[in-house]
């Protein structure tokens, strides 16, 4: 098999979207007799690593799971606390975005977050808008039920207003109205921490993905972790409705 960066992969199954659900890092802290919030601390170590590989590898477009509509009902203290670790990593990562050639997109409902916060990836958007390389899209005060409801409002309203006619939309109308709406499908799904659930991530975007269930704890979650899914996801078929004899 061809390597890529000396890596077993073959580089022309590379999925071209890969988004992931950080899950397990409470789970981590408590295993390690420690408060919650140095897990989300060492996720974002794994967030960096896997960044980097990912734009190592020449994948287009990676999506993070942040912060979901839900979170925001997390305890006071931990809301503040992971706002704060989002304004220090983005501060912090913005010189690796740009030397590893990575833009940084958000999705989801920002309007939600802290001034500070919404300022801070304003910036690193449009201080990373022309690079070239690996699009990294965080999911922010994101879930995929606000994002349908949205998307419903702005085409009722868009009809309304005589721009949008009832009978022309279609799928890709749909997508059009979505905040992914420049970003393609995921190819492969990755969830850690064992939890066999979708979590209103992406839900009409999914429904082609490959998904990929580990145990790990995203603390836990290593580049060989990474690799190891991307491999699985090398040996899937992938067959969009269609029998094996056609996609072959
Ligand atoms: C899920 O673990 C993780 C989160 C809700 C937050 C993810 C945030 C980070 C990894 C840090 C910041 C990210 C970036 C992109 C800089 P959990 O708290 O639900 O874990 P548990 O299920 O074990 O309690």
């Amino acid at each position: 098999m061809t390597k890529i960066a000396n890596i077993d992969l073959d580089p022309t199954r590379i999925p071209r979207h890969v988004a992931i659900i950080m899950d397990g890092n409470g789970r981590w802290a408590k295993r390690h007799g420690l408060a919650r919030m140095f897990g989300h601390k060492q996720g974002v170590t794994t967030v960096h690593q896997i960044t980097e590989t990912a734009a190592e590898i020449g994948i287009e477009y990676l999506t993070l799971y942040a912060f979901s509509t839900e979170n925001w009902n997390r305890p006071k203290e931990e809301v503040d606390a992971l706002m704060s670790l989002l304004v220090d990593t983005i501060a912090k990562e913005t010189p690796t975005l740009m030397k590893n050639n990575v833009r940084l997109q958000t999705i989801g409902d920002t309007d939600r977050l802290p001034e500070l916060a919404r300022q801070r990836f304003e910036e690193c958007i449009a201080q990373t808008a022309d690079n070239t390389g690996l699009n990294l899209v965080l999911a922010l005060s994101y879930s995929s039920r606000w994002e349908l409801t949205h998307a419903m409002r702005e085409m009722a309203h868009d009809i309304q207003a005589g721009q949008l006619r009832q009978e022309c939309i279609d799928e890709e109308t749909i997508s059009a109205y979505l905040t992914t709406r420049n970003i393609p499908d995921p190819d492969l799904l990755i969830r850690t921490s064992g939890e066999l659930r979708i979590s209103n991530f992406l839900l009409w975007q999914l429904a082609y993905a490959e998904l990929y269930f580990t145990d790990c704890l995203w603390p836990d979650f290593t580049k060989e972790e990474f690799i190891a899914a991307l491999q699985d996801y090398q040996h899937r078929e992938r067959r969009f409705g269609k029998t094996s004899e056609q996609v072959q």
